[in-house]
């Protein structure tokens, strides 16, 4: 593939601005400085480097953010900024979206990519995809709360109960709550169904995929392909 073309593809601005990046010596490839935004690269395993900075070359993008309190999932958010202004521009000029949303004040894993496919399959409610969130609570967590959560809990707009997949109590006023679907504020709405309170959400797992210990709120990794979230098919 062409130089400028690739560049293009990876977020790096017009076709017309990409052959600009190149002709003024911003980009080089294995320490070489590239002159000619024809040069034919071969894509697969290439590190890029523009303007100083080390760039895979990922034919789609699949980013594992930790998300801070105090961002929206939205495009267009209303009260904070978005979680994309933590990614680099040319994320966001690939057009990657989160898979599904977290509320603004729940924090944790967040996988973003700008495969319209994976976004489809991984939020459909067919899929069945786990999601892990540890849960901190305003009133102590009883027995009775956790087997509400298990059997089952009626929220306002659905007449079908809808239960956690797995719950556990890991504190005095802390659980963990496995859910397979991904209704609004749903966590937060099955707690108040037990008469608890949510005073804190965090999501530590997707699908197969834990937030690594290493990666502090507001940092993002780049995920190597679908099977990172192994158990989905890609
Ligand atoms: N459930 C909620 O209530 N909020 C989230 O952000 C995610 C799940």
């Amino acid at each position: 593939m062409q130089l400028a073309r690739l560049l293009h593809a990876q977020g790096f601005g017009t076709r017309r601005e990409c052959e600009g990046l190149v002709l003024a010596g911003h980009v080089r490839i294995a320490g070489r400085t590239c002159d000619d935004p024809f040069e034919e690269v071969a894509p697969a395993g290439l590190v890029l480097t523009v303007r100083g900075a080390d760039w895979p070359v990922h034919e789609k993008a699949l980013i594992l953010l930790h998300k801070p309190a105090g961002c929206e999932c939205s495009q267009k958010p209303r009260h904070h900024p978005s979680v994309l202004s933590l990614l680099p521009a040319p994320l966001r000029t690939r057009g990657v979206q989160p898979v599904g949303r977290l509320d603004e004040d729940t924090t944790g894993l967040l996988l973003l990519t700008d495969d319209g496919a994976l976004i489809h399959r991984w939020t459909s409610p067919k899929q069945h995809l786990p999601k892990v969130y540890e849960v901190t609570t305003k009133h102590p967590v009883d027995d009775a709360q956790l087997a509400k959560l298990r059997g089952g809990v009626v929220l306002d707009d659905d007449p079908a109960p809808v239960r956690a997949a797995a719950c556990e109590a890991t504190g005095t006023y802390t659980l963990r709550l496995t859910l397979t679907e991904g209704r609004y504020h749903q966590v937060k709405r099955m707690v108040a169904a037990t008469g608890n309170r949510v005073e804190a959400l965090h999501r530590s797992g997707f699908g197969a995929l834990r937030l690594p210990a290493d990666l502090a709120a507001g940092q993002w990794r780049w995920l190597s392909g679908p099977e990172a979230v192994a158990g989905v098919p890609g």
